[in-house]
């Protein structure tokens, strides 16, 4: 493990003596200073470089610490990725660790004493993230820092956009509520995946053509780059595929089927057919649920087994259970949905979900 510190003058003391604190347990360290406390500098500066450097990958954790801590828990904070607690007690930092998987220690060189904060620096470092419910809580802080990049360009991979669009959200309530039929439970997935596709698309890169109108020459954009494969997973899939063809017509269906074995209770293939150019396409795999997440790992799986390079996963609402073992399988991947919900029952459903989706959209119950 590899931790960057920094203080500003009045962290100075405890930032040093947690330095000597991970040397002595063989944890590697960065130190961006200050290096003593006659040295007043701006915590925003160290604070801001010290997350940034936790942010990307650079360190594992970081541990800052100011006069009371709380300029460099908002200054870390504002770098997206950073998670930074201000601790003053062992509780706290433990807290920190269990159930907010804080990538940041901040410590108060005014508050606590040097004692005390090395018995949290333990403590915290020592502690692993509980995940489950709290896993769906960050997530959601998560997908909240990456709604901004949606739509500027930005290809950061491996993104959870929960798209909360009036639409999408007033018609996914609709499909949730019990007595809507399976017709209209079928017309709304279908806009819903088209509503879906519509936000997803809209990085999508165009280039300058030149067209006639009736009356004048003039310029427009098309749609350049790679071309697009839907590929659902069956059945319940199958519900979004339209929906998602009314706006790009061109785009090539694959299907995926998996089923689930019930004594081992894991997916598996049984039919797969995509497109012959699979490697060259932006693939979105469309299954409106994701329960366990058994059969989205596998179907990502078979689509990159057979060259797919740059895969979506498209749902109407997600569990955290399966969020988590996507994001672990395939980290690469983008994962859109509508509603991320509270959990799953015993029987694998989404709580409060919206059912079994292939019997609502078919009407087979
Ligand atoms: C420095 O004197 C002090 O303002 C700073 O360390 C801190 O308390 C900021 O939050």
């Amino acid at each position: 493990m590899k931790i960057v510190l920094g203080a500003d003058h009045a962290g100075c003391a405890l930032k040093n003596a947690a330095k000597e604190y991970l040397l002595k347990r063989d944890i590697d360290v960065i130190d961006l200073g200050v290096g003593s406390d006659d040295e007043p500098v701006d915590y925003s500066d160290i604070g801001i470089k010290a997350a940034e450097m936790v942010a990307a990958g650079e360190s594992d954790r970081g541990i800052l610490s100011c006069g009371t801590g709380i300029g460099m828990s908002i200054a870390a904070n504002k770098v997206r990725g950073a998670y930074a607690a201000l601790c003053t007690d062992s509780f706290m930092a433990k807290m920190s660790r269990l159930h907010n998987n804080a990538n940041i220690l901040v410590l108060g060189g005014r508050v606590v004493s040097v004692e005390r904060a090395l018995e949290m620096v333990g403590v915290w470092l020592d502690t692993p993230f509980e995940g489950g419910r709290h896993f769906r809580r960050i997530e959601k802080i998560r997908a909240y820092e990456n709604k901004d990049i949606e739509g500027n360009g930005s290809h950061s991979k491996g993104r959870l956009v929960i798209m909360d669009h009036p639409l999408i959200q007033h018609k996914l309530g609709i499909i949730r509520n019990t007595s809507t039929s399976v017709k209209e439970f079928r017309e709304l997935v279908e806009e819903i995946a088209g509503l879906m596709v519509y936000e997803i698309t809209r990085d999508l890169p165009v280039e300058e053509i030149e067209v006639e109108t009736p009356l004048a020459k003039t310029r427009a954009k098309t749609i350049s780059g790679k071309k697009m494969a839907v590929v659902p997973v069956l059945r319940a899939g199958l519900g979004m595929v339209q929906g998602i063809l009314k706006l790009i017509p061109n785009a090539k269906v694959g299907h995926i089927g998996v089923y689930r074995d019930p004594t081992t209770l894991q997916p598996v293939e049984y039919y797969c057919k995509l497109p012959g150019d699979i490697e060259e396409r932006d693939i979105l795999i469309v299954d409106p649920m994701l329960a366990t997440g058994g059969s989205s790992v596998l179907a990502i799986d078979l689509v990159k087994r057979r060259g797919g390079k740059k895969v979506s996963l498209v749902c109407l609402i997600g569990a955290p259970e399966g969020l988590q073992k996507v994001k672990e399988a395939h980290p690469d991947v983008d994962i859109y949905m509508a509603a991320l919900d509270d959990h799953l029952d015993e029987h694998g459903y989404i709580v409060p979900g919206l059912g079994d989706a292939g019997d609502r959209l078919f009407g087979t119950k």
